[in-house]
């Protein structure tokens, strides 16, 4: 048997994740291996650490990214943070807050959670008042919430944990590096950024900050494993909890992550330059306008949807600029023309879950997927399925719609 080498489609990918990456990531990851002890890699490491501290808006010391997807700097710090029995408060207004519950159970807390309707977010008000009346350790909660393409306003809940010593842990996977995300002015102790979203690289590594006050509980709660432990890290760990995972164990990623590089894991030298490099692209066309830019793309695509006569879905005030939702309309298969989409057109575009499967479809603008072409080619790929799907749609006015936003904008030439 003679195994064929790898040959993907073209795609023009438009789901909230994982979108197309960035060329010159794409060139980053072609770099050599160098080890993970070079010094020209540690080098690279505090390189990382210095951009990931401005990609977070933050002065933390902390900054540097987990091994594994996105939910893994979820899992690195809840588990570090949680004791068993510890009170979790958990905002859930989409699939992502069902996760941090999942993740926080998982580690022993006692979770309470909030629910709200799919399409909204919280009054920021009702959070502090469940805090008031729990008084939990730590509130976790998602920034934007890819699933309905909804973002929580954070700063009120943040100054209110701040205020009352609670721990404010926060999901900004989806909108790190698309959206503004204000790490200290928000008051957000810990925070976990997504790599295959805004930024344009693949997925697996993590980005996360966080804060003096969670080091302080996660070097209390140091165990170094047997086999690289020195006499100095020797402890009675009858007197304490451990974190109960090696592999987020932030204790020793503390130490691999500084100037002592404790050997803990084999650190994923190809993600790191590829990471990197998507940083590296989002500082230079700097945060505010690569928000604007965005924002612009998404406005830009509803412009041509609503034209079309499509019926967008959730709350338009707490929108996420990156994640548009589409009212999947009556009658019609979302995955079938999702399918024909991807088939004929090379389009992909995504559906959502639980109780908004099949109801809405969700079409990403974000990092290198974030442009006019893409925008353009996912419309008039969309009308020309739905019409062959007998959907009454408004012919012809989408594009021309788009068009003549992006003519009439500054950005038109970009
Ligand atoms: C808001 C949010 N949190 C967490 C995750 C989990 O990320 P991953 O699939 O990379 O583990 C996702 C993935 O889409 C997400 O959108």
């Amino acid at each position: 048997m003679t195994w064929q080498p790898i040959n993907v489609p073209q795609r023009t990918i438009m789901t909230p994740g994982p979108v197309e990456a960035d060329p010159r990531v794409l060139r980053a990851l072609a770099t050599p291996i160098v080890g993970q002890f070079d010094p020209s890699f540690t080098h690279i490491m505090n390189e990382v650490m210095e951009m990931l501290r401005a990609l977070f808006q933050t002065k933390n010391q902390w900054a540097f990214p987990i091994n594994g997807t996105s939910r893994a700097g979820n899992e690195a710090v809840l588990a570090s943070l949680i004791e068993p029995g510890d009170k979790v408060l958990v905002p859930i207004y989409g699939r992502f807050g069902h996760l941090l519950v999942e993740i926080a159970q998982r580690y022993g807390a006692e979770v309470i959670e909030l629910h709200c309707e799919w399409g909204e977010v919280f009054e920021p008000q009702l959070v502090i008042d469940a805090i008031q009346l729990h008084e939990p350790k730590i509130v976790a909660c998602v920034h934007g919430e890819t699933s309905t393409g909804r973002m929580q306003p954070l700063q009120e809940i943040g100054m209110y944990c701040r205020e009352k010593g609670v721990f404010f842990v926060v999901d900004a996977v989806a909108s790190i590096g698309g959206v503004d995300v204000r790490v200290d002015e928000w008051c957000i102790d810990a925070c976990i950024g997504g790599t295959q979203k805004c930024l344009s690289v693949p997925a697996g590594m993590a980005p996360i900050t966080f804060n003096e006050r969670v080091a302080e509980v996660i070097t209390a709660r140091k165990k170094v494993e047997q086999g690289i432990a020195t006499a100095d890290d020797l402890c009675d760990v009858t007197t304490f909890t451990p974190i109960a995972t090696n592999y987020f164990d932030l204790a020793m990623l503390m130490d691999y992550w500084s100037p002592r590089r404790l050997n803990h894991h084999t650190e994923s030298t190809s993600m790191l330059y590829a990471l990197r490099e998507g940083v590296r692209l989002a500082l230079e066309e700097t945060l505010p306008v690569r928000f604007a830019r965005h924002a612009y793309h998404a406005q830009a695509l509803q412009q041509g949807l609503r034209a079309m006569g499509l019926e967008l879905f959730g709350e338009e005030t707490h929108a996420l600029t990156c994640v548009t939702c589409i009212q999947i309309p009556e009658g019609v298969n979302g995955d079938r023309v999702r399918q024909f989409l991807l088939t004929h057109f090379g389009v992909e575009i995504a559906s959502s879950f639980g109780p908004l499967h099949g109801k809405i479809w969700r079409i990403g603008t974000m990092g290198y997927s974030c442009r006019k072409e893409n925008v353009l080619a996912v419309l008039s790929a969309l009308e020309a399925t739905l019409i062959q799907h007998n959907v009454r749609v408004v012919r012809g006015e989408a594009i021309q719609a788009t068009l003549a936003f992006y003519m009439a904008t500054e950005y038109a030439t970009q």
